[in-house]
């Protein structure tokens, strides 16, 4: 039976964040290298993304490259910039049929032009639809996103669109490229790694954590729906007690 019948569905959370980790040990694992691991994860994209739209969450944030990724061997951020293209190309029908909103943040500029060129057609293809928001962070890294925000509002504050009194949480909201997301109420990360890697250092403050020893090619529906009962099962105090929140 699939844990997905012992869900409760209106406790589910509204936005799942992935760091999707573990491709390379995939392959090598099965004496292949690991851009073979990295194919392999194009279905795990899918099952998440595909089970999410279905019960109905409405945000799911994956973390395909991170800024520090530009670092590995050439060959292999070629390959991976590739495969983002061929994904595009044949997921795009997929995101259409779900009603599922494409959408990327992080340091879009970094990426090759033909990458950006692709993804962006993607975007504005599914721009319409009104389901899940499936977002990319890609060449991201949530320190630089919180350098820009710091920029950008020293920027106003001289250009005296806002005061420095006004500098409050929400504000600083605003200057992500999260603005208009809610915080992620599960963060799931595979392949047995307990970190974070720079990525939503800022809106992850009260997040859920979830590691699994699953490495990503082999993470399915089912490890999904594993992942929302566990969160289930915890309690979100926000820093008050226990009684308080009955
Ligand atoms: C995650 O898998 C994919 C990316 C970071 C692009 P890895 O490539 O990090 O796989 P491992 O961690 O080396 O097994
Ligand atoms: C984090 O995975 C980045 C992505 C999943 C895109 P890494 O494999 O790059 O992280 P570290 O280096 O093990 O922390
Ligand atoms: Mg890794």
């Amino acid at each position: 039976m699939s844990v997905k019948n012992e869900l409760v569905l209106d406790k589910l959370p509204k936005h799942i964040a992935i760091i999707m980790d573990g491709n390379g040990r995939w392959a090598k694992k099965k004496g292949n290298l690991r851009i073979f691991g990295h194919k392999n994860g194009v279905s795990s994209v899918r099952e998440s993304s595909e089970s999410c739209a279905e019960l109905g969450i409405e945000y799911l944030t994956l973390y395909a490259f991170s800024t520090e990724n530009w670092n590995r061997p050439k060959n292999e951020v070629r390959a991976l910039m590739e495969l983002l293209i061929s994904t595009i190309n044949s997921e795009t029908s997929t995101l259409l049929k779900n009603n599922i909103r494409l959408n990327a943040i992080g340091n879009l500029n970094e990426l090759p032009d033909k990458t950006r060129n692709k993804l962006n057609e993607a975007i504005d293809k599914t721009k319409n639809n009104d389901g899940l928001l499936l977002t990319l962070a890609l060449s991201y890294s949530s320190k630089d996103e919180i350098i820009h925000a710091i920029q950008n509002i020293a920027s106003d504050v001289k250009k005296e669109k806002i005061k420095s009194e006004d500098i409050n949480e929400h504000l600083f909201d605003q200057y992500l490229f999260t603005k208009n997301m809610p915080n992620p109420d599960l963060l799931i990360r595979t392949s047995g790694e307990q970190r974070i890697s720079n990525f939503l250092l800022w809106q992850l403050a009260y997040t859920e954590l979830y590691f699994t020893d699953v490495l990503w090619p082999d993470f399915n529906k089912e490890e999904l729906y594993k992942a929302i009962y566990e969160y289930q099962q915890r309690e979100r105090r926000f820093g008050k007690t226990s009684e308080q929140l009955t």
